[in-house]
């Protein structure tokens, strides 16, 4: 199965190729939520080709998800491009995200990005991938010495009431080497998974932003919660990944006393 997923995200991931820095027809979801012509059909594209060849497995993607998600049958969970605003200002940090549930665990995760030709990839209890070769989550220890990827939901600038972000964001950047808010979660998690980032945090995420990169990461040796460090479904308003090590650290700093 993972290598005619992996053919598909990469019929999803040439499209999104042949339009990077090319003129877009760019709407808006909200004031800063946008979506592109090509995200609609990387998606129609991804998911004709999933129907073809497994029929009877649901798909749940970003741009056609109804409300009643029934998370307990088989399920492919698609983002067909995580990353638009990186996508419509030109900055390469872009991909293609399918992940296979069943019964709410993740069997598989992909993560495609074509202009970095980055293909991440994982089955479960079989490791993470980058490119065929495996990856393994970072050894930092110490949240003196991490980088810590992040990032914001769209809704930030309707709310007016950011202030537990911000507190959040303070308490990491007083407390890590760095942030980076690179744009797509789904890297973001890979990025983890890789060892470039030792920690990542972030809420307001959907299934198809997180389910792929969270198998990637964990099957790379990476620990991934809810901000209570319980499991993590999709209905936890946060989610925390690490390389394990730094995990309970990140959680302690995130969380305002
Ligand atoms: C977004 C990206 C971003 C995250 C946003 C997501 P999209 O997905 O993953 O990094 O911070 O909250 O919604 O809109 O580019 O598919
Ligand atoms: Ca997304
Ligand atoms: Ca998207």
């Amino acid at each position: 199965m993972i290598s005619d997923l992996v053919s598909i995200c990469k019929k999803g991931g040439d499209i999104i190729k042949d339009n990077f820095n090319k003129k877009l027809d760019v709407k808006k979801k909200s004031s800063i939520d946008l979506v592109t012509d090509v995200d609609y059909f990387v998606e129609k594209v991804v998911k004709e080709e999933l129907d073809r060849k497994f029929p009877s497995i649901e798909i749940i993607a970003e741009e056609s998800a109804l409300d009643n998600i029934e998370e307990e049958k088989p399920v492919f969970y698609l983002d067909p491009v995580d990353g638009t605003t990186n996508f419509v200002h030109g900055f390469p940090f872009v991909a293609v995200s399918l992940a296979y549930y069943v019964k709410n665990r993740g069997e598989i995760g992909i993560v495609y990005n074509p202009i970095m030709e980055e293909l991440f990839t994982a089955e479960r209890s079989n490791g993470a991938f980058l490119n065929g070769k495996a990856i393994k989550v970072s050894s930092t220890g110490e949240m003196v010495n991490s980088l810590i990827g992040t990032g914001f939901p769209y809704s930030i600038v309707e709310s007016g009431d950011n202030e537990v972000i911000i507190q959040r964001l303070r308490n990491i950047l007083e407390s890590s080497r760095g942030i980076r808010r690179a744009g797509s979660a789904a890297l973001d998690l890979c990025y983890t998974a890789k060892g470039v980032f030792d920690g990542y945090y972030e809420s307001g995420l959907k299934p198809w932003d997180v389910a792929a990169g969270k198998i990637i990461l964990e099957e790379a040796g990476g620990h991934v919660s809810s901000l209570g460090g319980g499991e993590y479904d999709f209905n936890e308003p946060w989610i925390v990944g690490s390389n394990g090590l730094i995990h309970d650290h990140l959680i302690d700093k995130i969380n305002i006393s």
